[in-house]
């Protein structure tokens, strides 16, 4: 039996790809895919057109006694092949494999081999012999229950949504809390099991209808009773009962995630609760709160490069520059007493004034130049500039600094008309402030203006003389 075929390396390409989609169906488990190969994944719902098209032209032709062009047959097992293991790529990074996704794997694997076969089939010169029909019938079946099940997968529970992206998202400035807060506990906990795709104890959690329609023992949420609610009850059991959830295995909620839970539950489990709904002494404020905290580390990420040299050239024995953490461009920078002072080495670090985020020039008689090398690092969160001659005047020059949390200008000449200043440092949560100019009554009204503000304004002498101490090196 002659063998035809123009091409070799068709055949070769044909053959590689087989092989290595059987390879991947059968050591599934043991692959980890690189992010570039995973990101070839994302293609297969583009190119699973081709081979249904292209096969569906083939197996037409075929079943009506016509003759196949073999170019067509080629191009038709090779997306077919090509389209299986692009899916499989995609298959790896999906969050859940549930029932559907197996069924339409294995599917989808097997339309791909079968049409490989076929393809050599009909190099064989057997297009026309009894098998070739059986394959090309089995293949229409094939393909109608792969597309089935993969059209199932992609309109479940978002599956093609990389589980990343949604965790990652940001919480907005006042969020709805089942659907910013809940709803991202349970994405990124308990979802991967009670999907449409892998339904667990009948319960799905992709939707509040679903949370409250509830799974096989019920009682999922009862709005007002977290105790009384099922899915509070299995966050508390002991670790290794086994109907603890998640899972033995799966990282358990914590406890910040547990409580926002029971307390959205005990307040009724509403979908249009916001967070400024709620009274400020609800725990659930600070709960929420809490979880809305960017990680340092995140803001800090975008901040321009600094070199271990730049930080070096900077440096004197009166200037220190230490990054906040290790391989983080943001800077922290304190500046002590010279002999002799030169406000040069404070006004050169300008270069670096966007990553410096805590400075402390405490103690130094700086003047109008030094606030204003100050006032360029709109990154700064915590600013010393206590014990020192400033003036209203030069704190006029702080007010970009928006992201301030912590200010020290206790021991300094200012006054009441300073306040202004202080009050439009929205992010302001601690001022040290004694021993100034500034009047009881100026103070009492910038308390009532900012209660969330923490006002030190003096502590007893020993403390003060250990801050003073702390503050400024004795220069040798
Ligand atoms: C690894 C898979 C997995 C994860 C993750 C998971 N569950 Fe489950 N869950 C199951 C299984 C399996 C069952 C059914 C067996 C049982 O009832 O214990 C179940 C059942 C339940 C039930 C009972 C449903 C009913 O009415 O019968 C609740 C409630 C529940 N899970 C809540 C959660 C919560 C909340 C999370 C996230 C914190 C979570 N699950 C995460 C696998 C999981």
């Amino acid at each position: 039996m002659a063998y035809i075929s123009k091409n070799r390396w068709v055949d070769y390409v044909v053959f590689g790809l087989s092989v290595f989609l059987i390879f991947c169906l059968v050591f599934e488990s043991y692959i980890e895919l690189p992010v570039l190969v995973a990101w070839v994944g994302r293609w297969h719902p583009l190119i699973l057109h081709f081979p249904i098209v292209l096969l569906s032209i083939a197996i037409f032709l075929g079943l009506t006694g016509k003759n196949i062009p073999r170019k067509l047959l080629v191009v038709a097992t090779l997306s077919a092949l090509i389209t299986a293991i692009s899916g499989f790529f995609l298959g790896k990074e999906s969050i859940s494999k549930g029932d559907l996704l197996f069924w339409h794997q294995w599917l989808g694997g097997a339309v791909a081999l079968l049409s490989a076969i076929w393809y050599w089939l009909s190099g064989l010169q057997l297009g026309n012999a009894i098998y070739s029909k059986i394959i090309q019938l089995t293949l229409v079946g094939l393909i109608i229950f792969t597309g089935h099940y993969g059209g199932m997968i992609t309109h479940g529970e978002d599956f093609l949504a990389l589980p990343l992206e949604k965790t990652n998202e940001k919480i907005p400035d006042n969020p709805l809390i089942y659907q910013h807060i809940v709803n991202r506990i349970l994405d990124k906990n308990c979802v991967s099991c009670h999907n449409p795709n892998k339904q667990k104890g009948q319960l799905l959690m992709t939707s509040l209808a679903e949370l409250m329609k509830g799974g096989e023992v019920g009682n999922t949420i009862i709005p007002g009773d977290p105790e009384a609610s099922e899915l509070i009850q299995r966050l508390h059991l002991p670790m290794e009962d086994e109907e603890h959830m998640p899972p033995e295995g799966k990282k358990p909620l914590d406890d910040n995630e547990i409580q926002i839970l029971e307390r959205w539950i005990a307040l009724g489990a509403s979908d249009t609760m916001r967070l400024n709904h709620l009274e400020n002494n609800e725990p659930l404020v600070a709960l929420v709160k809490g979880l809305m905290e960017p990680d340092p580390m995140e803001k800090w990420k975008d901040f321009p490069k600094v070199a271990d040299s730049t930080i070096r050239n900077l440096s004197s024995d009166y200037l220190t520059i230490n990054r906040v953490a290790n391989n983080s461009d943001a800077l922290s920078v304190a500046v002590f007493l010279p002999p002799e002072y030169n406000s040069q080495y404070i006004l050169d670090l300008e270069r670096v004034a966007l990553n410096i985020v805590e400075l402390d020039l405490s103690g130094l008689p700086i003047g109008s130049k030094e606030m204003g090398m100050a006032s360029q690092c709109i990154n700064l969160q915590w600013l010393e500039i206590d014990c020192t001659p400033i003036t209203d005047s030069e704190m006029d020059t702080i007010q970009s600094l928006s992201k301030l949390e912590l200010l020290k200008v206790y021991n300094t000449e200012i006054t009441d008309k300073s306040l202004p200043i202080l009050k439009k440092l929205e992010s302001l949560k601690n001022l040290y402030l004694w021993e100034t100019k500034i009047s009881e009554k100026g103070l009492e009204e910038l308390r009532s203006l900012k209660p969330n503000l923490l006002i030190d304004t003096g502590i007893d002498g020993a403390i003060r003389e250990f801050f003073a101490e702390k503050d400024s090196v004795s220069a040798e």
